[in-house]
Formats: structure tokens, C-alpha cells, sequence
């Protein structure tokens, strides 16, 4: 199965022991600085690590929401437990559809059965949930090559592919969803290059650029706001983003700046493909119009996170206290923006019909 490196060691985020009912993940926080493994074996710990985006990216909170799950069952696994434990979890973060998604699953599978069987049950299905999410991450990384091979490139050496945020091996359990297929391309041997916008306020793009480089892929970071300047004179031939919740008709819920980054594209030419697993999508929901957008602290914008002149992770205020400050933490591209969908199941336009086509079990009547 698919790993992706760090320095040539295959690593995955999220690594599980059953036996012992615990899970590690990385402290995300702590990247690109230090590579800490933290230990969860609460629930209270599986929901902090959620909230206070120790593990992030849509398809990896779902795992880790999973694996909560299951940790909470452990000393009890009564009714009222499950349901306490799962409305614990799931009101962590309201963005990322795969919280949700991971949630229900896991609470469907659980409820019917005797409580006595529900604990070893819950370690099983949240292994099929990260496992399945592991083998879907490759499949969207091929269908996503087999596309990145028909672009024409406008410079003759390199593919240049701009991405925004995170949606690594990082933000999944392991292979990434917009980078599953940038990834594919370097192993494949396409020269490939690129450019990774910081993603302001939080810096997901630091964790890109740690990525790629431990995997030996060519990138170069840029502000957020260069990314327009860069479409316009012809630095980038594609771009490729992740989606925390696609709507039924295509709508693409994803990092704020994500659909600044679609605008660009439309008005230069530029193809903006969006990856994203099955458990992205909402088919319960119309249009990306009723998508919540998760309204983060202002102190992610007031302070800025860095290491000192020694080495010292520290922390600056860059703001007067007191400085009003808004922070939406993603943002809605609607679906006349995006190029194509990519999915395990193969490309698809960003439209009801589209997803249909790939998901026909998900018709209503
Ligand atoms: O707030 P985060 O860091 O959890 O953000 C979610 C994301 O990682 C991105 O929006 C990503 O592009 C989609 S998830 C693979």
C-alpha cells in the first residue's frame, strides 16, 4: 500500500495500536519545526486534538474522529455512551464533511450491536475507514495523473502546479488528496514543480513545502496574494486543490483563499482541479450556500508562531490588542469555477450530474 516519505521512510499521520486502545498522531502544530508524536487515549484527548488542529485535513479528522470513537468505548460502551461520545466528537469542527461522514459510519455500524461487542467492533471499522481512505488517496493520484499528462504545459521543461493549503499525506491518513496526484507525477518521473501559497492565517502551506521537500519534490512558497501575478504571466499551468465539503451540485467548500485562486485561474486559462475522496461529498446538501463556514479564534491572525533567533518556538503578537479581526476559515467556490472533480472513482464534472455519474447509489428519487 501506498506511503509516503519522510527522507525515504515511509510515514503515515496516524498510527494506531488496538491492543492498547491508543492511537499516536502528529502535533501538526509543531510542524515544520519539530516532528512530535503525541500519544490519545481519551476522548477528551481525541477531541482536543480535533479542535485545537493538532491533526487537520478533512480526510484525517474523519480517521482520527473514528478511532475517538472507539477509544471511548472502551471502558463503556452503553447507548448513552456511544451517543455522548459521537456528539463529543463531532461538534469539534463544523466544516470538513468527513467528521460527520466517519461519525455516522461508525455509529451505524456500532449501534445495532451489544454493547459487549461495540469496542472491538469500533477498532475494526475505524481501521477499514483509514485504510479505505489510504486506497482511495491512490486512486484519486492516478486518475489525477492520467490528467496532469494531457495538459499542454506552457513552459517545455516542467508541469508547473500551484496548490493551496494542505491536502497531503499530512491531511489524510497517508497519500493526500491534491498532492496524491502531484505525488504521482514525481514518481512517475514528470518533472514537476510547485508552488505552494502559505494559506494565511495558519500556515497550512509551511506544512506543504515540508512535504514535498522530505519527499524530494521541487516547490517554491509564495504569499498568498502572489498567487495572481504568478497565473498571469504564465508561471502555472494548473492548479489543484482539496475540498473540506463538495455540495451535491459541485460547490467546493475548502481553505480561505481557495476561491480567490479560482477566480485567477478563470481569468488567465488555467485549469483549477479540485481532489477529493467520497467522504468529502455531501450529498445531503443542494448547493455550497448552506455549508457552515467555521469562524476561527481572532488570535490565530493577532499571533504569529515562529522560532526566535535561537531556535525557541515562540509566539509574537503582530496586532494592538483590542484590533477587530475576522476569521472564516474556509471559503466556497462555486462550481462553475472548477475545471474538473477528482475523485477514487475517476474525474467528473463539478455538477450534480457529474457526481452522479460516478456515485449513481447516491440518486434520490
Ligand atoms: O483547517 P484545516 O487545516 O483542517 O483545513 C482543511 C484542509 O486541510 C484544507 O482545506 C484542504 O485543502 C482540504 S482537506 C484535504
Amino acid at each position: 500500500m501506498q506511503a509516503m516519505n519522510i527522507d525515504c521512510t515511509p510515514t503515515r499521520s496516524l498510527r494506531a495500536h488496538p491492543e492498547r486502545r491508543v492511537i499516536d498522531i502528529i502535533d501538526q502544530t509543531r510542524l515544520p519545526h519539530a516532528l512530535h508524536w503525541v500519544r490519545v487515549s481519551t476522548l477528551d484527548e481525541a477531541a482536543h486534538a480535533i479542535r485545537a488542529m493538532l491533526v487537520r485535513g478533512a480526510p484525517l479528522i474523519g480517521a482520527t474522529a473514528a478511532y475517538g470513537l472507539a477509544i471511548a468505548l472502551g471502558d463503556e460502551a452503553s447507548d448513552a455512551q456511544l451517543q455522548s461520545a459521537t456528539l463529543a466528537l463531532w461538534q469539534t469542527r463544523p466544516t470538513a464533511v468527513n467528521l460527520h461522514w466517519a461519525l455516522t459510519r461508525m455509529s451505524d455500524h456500532l449501534s445495532p450491536l451489544p454493547p459487549a461487542e461495540r469496542c472491538a467492533a469500533a477498532w475494526v471499522e475505524a481501521e477499514a475507514i483509514a485504510e479505505e481512505d489510504v486506497a482511495q488517496n491512490l486512486a484519486i493520484g492516478q486518475h489525477g495523473l492520467a490528467l496532469l499528462r494531457q495538459l499542454p504545459w506552457r513552459s517545455a521543461q516542467t508541469l508547473e502546479v500551484m496548490t493551496h493549503c494542505n491536502a497531503g499525506w499530512l491531511a489524510t491518513v497517508d497519500g493526500g488528496t491534491a498532492l496524491a496526484p502531484i505525488y504521482a507525477a514525481h514518481d512517475a518521473g514528470l518533472p514537476v514543480h510547485v508552488w505552494v501559497s502559505e494559506t494565511r492565517p495558519r500556515n497550512q502551506g509551511l506544512l506543504t513545502a515540508w512535504e514535498l521537500a522530505h519527499h524530494g519534490v521541487p516547490h517554491t512558497l509564495i504569499a498568498d496574494n502572489a498567487a495572481g501575478i504568478l497565473m498571469h504571466k504564465g508561471r502555472v499551468d494548473v492548479v489543484i486543490t482539496g475540498a473540506d465539503r463538495i455540495s451535491a451540485n459541485g460547490d467546493v467548500a475548502n481553505k480561505v483563499g481557495t476561491y480567490l485562486k479560482a477566480l485567477a485561474c478563470a481569468d488567465n486559462g488555467i485549469p483549477f482541479y479540485v481532489a477529493a475522496p467520497r467522504s468529502t461529498i455531501d450529498f445531503d446538501l443542494p448547493d455550497g450556500a448552506q455549508i457552515e463556514i467555521e469562524a476561527r479564534d481572532g488570535d490565530e491572525f493577532r499571533r504569529v508562531h515562529g522560532l526566535d533567533d535561537h531556535g525557541v518556538p515562540s509566539v509574537l503578537q503582530q496586532l494592538p490588542a483590542g484590533e477587530a479581526v475576522a476569521n472564516p476559515a474556509f471559503d466556497v467556490t462555486p462550481a462553475r469555477l472548477v475545471t474538473a472533480l477528482i475523485t477514487e472513482r475517476g474525474c467528473c464534472t463539478a455538477s450534480a450530474s457529474g457526481l452522479l455519474g460516478l456515485y449513481p447509489e447516491q440518486a434520490r428519487d
